[in-house]
């Protein structure tokens, strides 16, 4: 076993600058959790060749940057850990799923041999036409929409920009106000902010407890000057389903254009635009096991809005831009694998979230529950660990091969608490503790009982090393 050096540092922040800093100066660096015995600072340690100590400290100390500690003693390589380690567990699927399978036999033709441009008119590219066309409809059909109502874009991101800047490019004139929820994607949150930068008003509504937002307070807060509603289906972090067809029916009966990200719910349950009764929707293949970096916008027929990209004549001047052909296949062939599959895969993942929840709180005090305990996505389980980090339950269950999520998002400088969370209320300290486990197709029984299995070890050594568990006599 090499002899390698363990520097901790205050914050995680702190310790993945340093990470950067040694990246920067190729110096071979791990970020790992702290091993058991090494003194203050976070849960986790930057582990690097002894060969390379002064350079380390030299380096980072010229970025202002103070390692709490530094230890030397001799420690397994990856290679070794991870034979040790077995199986992987993924229980990430809110991040992105594994392509299917079909999918991927479905678009490989269109790499292959269906290559045309869908925009020339020799028979290649009437072929890729043809077979875009094909897929339209399969998409279309998926969420009860018409096909010229699809517009193929590069995922969920786009998708979200597209309706916000297209309704409000082409509404500006009739008023400058948005009404949004406070506890949106990014995609959405961060045009919204932009936005306000240029004048227009934003009204970010609050949650309760749950994460649910009331139609109520859409209803109090429209104007006249309101030209655009955009609420999310489904939230990521926490996995509540909003009230979208409530919604939907203040905002018709004002005419104001109601959007909607249903990102994250597409492919988990039935998600149909006529029922919730919204003029746009946004979805991303590889939320559902399609490819990644394509994605579409549903606006309902009559709908008037703006371009986001402009160029050539695609999608009807609404997306221009050669097309994603294998992409747009992918996204309809996981469209129809998943509509087989939903209803019976959603009971078994709601059956295992269920157990996993249950599990783990007869085994570890102090557990909470964040998101509504019935109105929720079936694969979608957010637990918050008092007294301990996120992020290094995170790196320690990575070194077990189980890949989780923290329910907060790093921002540089500081690990600012999820804006998820904190709009339901929860405690910035009980916020940092937050994990997100979000299942897929291919999760059993084994890969939960595993879990179930290491995760209370994992928090009780995090809560020995944690101030705060101490500071609360625990
Ligand atoms: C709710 C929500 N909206 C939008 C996005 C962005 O989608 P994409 O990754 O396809 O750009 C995500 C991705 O995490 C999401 O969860």
């Amino acid at each position: 076993m090499i002899k390698y050096v363990f520097s901790t540092f205050q914050t995680t922040q702190l310790a993945t600058k340093a990470k950067d800093i040694l990246d920067d100066a190729h110096i071979g660096c791990e970020l790992i959790p702290k091993p058991i015995g090494l003194g203050a600072g976070c849960g986790i340690a930057l582990k690097y060749k002894e060969v390379d100590n002064i350079k380390v400290s030299s380096l980072v100390r010229t970025k202002s940057i103070n390692i709490s500690g530094t230890y030397s003693f001799p420690y397994p390589e990856k290679k070794e850990r991870q034979k040790k380690m077995g199986k992987r567990i993924y229980l990430d699927h809110n991040a992105t799923t594994p392509t299917h399978p079909l999918v991927l036999e479905a678009m490989l033709p269109y790499y292959r041999d269906t290559f045309g441009n869908a925009s020339s008119v020799h028979a290649f590219g009437r072929e890729a036409r043809g077979a875009i066309e094909q897929a339209r409809e399969k998409i279309a059909a998926f969420i009860e929409a018409a096909p010229e109502e699809i517009v193929f874009t590069s995922g969920g991101t786009e998708s979200d920009n597209f309706a916000i800047k297209g309704i409000v490019g082409a509404w500006e004139k009739k008023g400058k106000h948005i009404i949004t929820s406070s506890i949106e994607h990014h995609a959405v949150l961060n045009v919204c902010k932009k936005l306000e930068k240029k004048g227009f008003k934003v009204t970010y509504l609050p949650v309760d407890k749950f994460g649910l937002i009331n139609p109520i307070d859409i209803k109090k807060a429209i104007t006249d000057e309101t030209i655009l509603i955009t609420v999310m289906h489904a939230n990521n972090e926490i996995g509540t389903i909003e009230p979208i067809s409530e919604i939907a029916k203040i905002a018709k009966e004002k005419g104001i254009p109601f959007h909607t990200d249903a990102v994250q719910s597409v492919g988990k349950i039935p998600v149909s635009v006529t029922r919730l009764n919204v003029d746009l929707l946004s979805l991303s293949a590889h939320k559902f096991y399609g490819p990644k970096g394509v994605g579409a916008l549903y606006i309902r027929k009559g709908t008037k809005i703006d371009p986001l990209i402009v160029g050539g004549h695609h999608e009807k001047n609404r997306r221009a831009g050669t097309e994603n052909v294998p992409g747009i296949i992918g996204l309809a062939k996981a469209c129809e694998v998943v509509s087989l599959h939903m209803r019976k895969e959603s009971e078994n993942l709601k059956a295992l979230r269920d157990k996993l929840e249950k599990g783990l709180k007869e085994k570890i005090d102090n557990v909470y529950l964040n998101g509504h305990p019935t109105e929720r996505l079936p694969n979608t389980l957010n637990l918050s660990f008092e007294f301990i980090e996120g992020e290094s339950i995170v790196l320690n269950l990575d070194l077990e091969g189980i890949a989780v999520s923290t329910g907060s998002a790093c921002t540089s400088g500081s690990l600012e608490p999820s804006h998820v969370l904190k709009a339901m209320g929860i405690d910035p300290a009980v916020i940092q503790g937050s994990l997100r486990f979000s299942l897929g197709r291919d999760n059993s029984e084994e890969d939960i009982k595993r879990v179930i299995e290491v995760l209370p070890g994992i928090i009780s050594r995090l809560r020995e090393m944690s101030p705060l568990h101490k500071m609360k006599g625990k």
